[in-house]
């Protein structure tokens, strides 16, 4: 800021704030149905609505269920949805094998919301978690994540995705290089149009507890933590480190997640490189809100509509949260 400050009382700070159309001139920051992005939890079978107790008021849906799900959201303007499985235990493996069956449950929805709403955007979720029985994002080799053998089933995982038709590829699985592979496996298969929106700097966090509920990844085995993989919280020079490499090797677009404990690492995202910029509002952030808000005389409308404007304030360029469907509502109606 490079203006001359005014002393008091030639400046008041408090008379922009008096009336809400001055409050309202003023805003340096909105935000709109172009925002949001959906996260949802999908699952096998027929008209299933299935309650995660984890996440109250977030269901997982069948495909044929989601297609009716998605029709008020997209009136309302949602823009684009991100697909996370619940797969069968009995088509988990050690090797995330179903992951790249072009007809496994996440190819099946791409289809059908594609056939249903073909402008809708659809984000899918490249890592191998809700695939494995162990519930890691890689393969293990010993009692270690096996990076470059990973990288062998992401890309085809990728690939398969891509070819049932979804809009933007996101890989979430923190290996090194996976950018790079998915990218050229992208371009040599005639995907130059694909869409990465890297999951760039992604913390191991306890606040993924109700997500690994939600897709029934939550007891991991063998290994009883993903350090290994994802960043250390404690870091942020790294987080720079790691967006640097993913743009490098041919992210688009990228991502930080958790969201709300991360906001500077959003900004200092944002400021340094100026991409496109996303903010993942997670599992456990969503389930503090609602259940602070039910005990504590807090407003819960006002807290997500609060939350999600910081997200934009620090640089976000958008927020995926599962708040979407109740945000589109009121940005309706105010
Ligand atoms: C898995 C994945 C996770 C989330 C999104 N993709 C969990 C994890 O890394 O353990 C978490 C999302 C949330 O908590 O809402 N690759």
């Amino acid at each position: 800021m490079n203006y001359v400050l005014k002393k008091f009382p030639s400046s008041r700070m408090r008379r922009l704030r008096m009336k809400p159309f001055l409050r309202n001139l003023v805003s340096e920051n909105s935000i709109s149905v172009n925002d949001l992005i959906w996260p949802i939890f999908i699952v096998e079978g027929k008209n299933e609505i299935q309650k995660i107790t984890s996440m109250p008021y977030v269901n997982r849906f069948s495909i044929d269920r989601l297609i009716v799900e998605l029709e008020k959201p997209i009136k309302l303007g949602l823009q684009a949805i991100a697909l996370f499985p619940q797969i069968n235990a009995d088509l988990k493996d050690d090797n995330g094998i179903y992951a790249c069956d072009p007809n496994n449950l996440i190819c099946r929805a791409i289809q059908k919301v594609k056939s249903c709403y073909p402008d809708l955007g659809i984000i899918t979720d490249i890592a191998l978690d809700p695939y494995m029985t162990h519930g890691h994002d890689g393969i293990m080799v010993g009692d270690k994540i096996a990076n470059d053998k990973t990288l062998e089933i992401l890309k085809k995982q990728a690939l398969v995705f891509a070819e049932a038709g979804c809009d933007i590829v996101a890989p979430s699985d923190m290996m090194d290089g996976r950018v790079g592979i998915i990218r050229e496996t992208l371009e040599t298969n005639g995907m130059k149009d694909m869409v990465i929106m890297s999951y760039a700097a992604k913390y191991a966090s306890s606040f993924y507890g109700p997500f690994r509920n939600a897709v029934k990844a939550q007891k991991l085995t063998r290994i009883l933590d993903k350090k290994s993989y994802q960043m250390n919280y404690l870091n942020s020079d790294e987080a720079m480190h790691e967006i640097a490499l993913d743009l490098n090797e041919g992210a688009d677009m990228i991502i930080i997640k958790p969201g709300m404990p991360y906001l500077d690492i959003v900004y200092r995202a944002k400021n340094q490189f100026g991409v496109p910029t996303f903010a993942y509002q997670v599992s456990g952030e969503y389930s503090m809100i609602i259940s602070s808000s039910s005990s504590n005389n807090l407003n819960e409308m006002d807290m997500i509509i609060e939350s999600i404007s910081c997200f934009k304030r620090s640089g976000a360029d958008g927020v995926l949260s599962y708040f979407t469907p109740i945000l589109l509502e009121y940005l309706k109606n105010n």
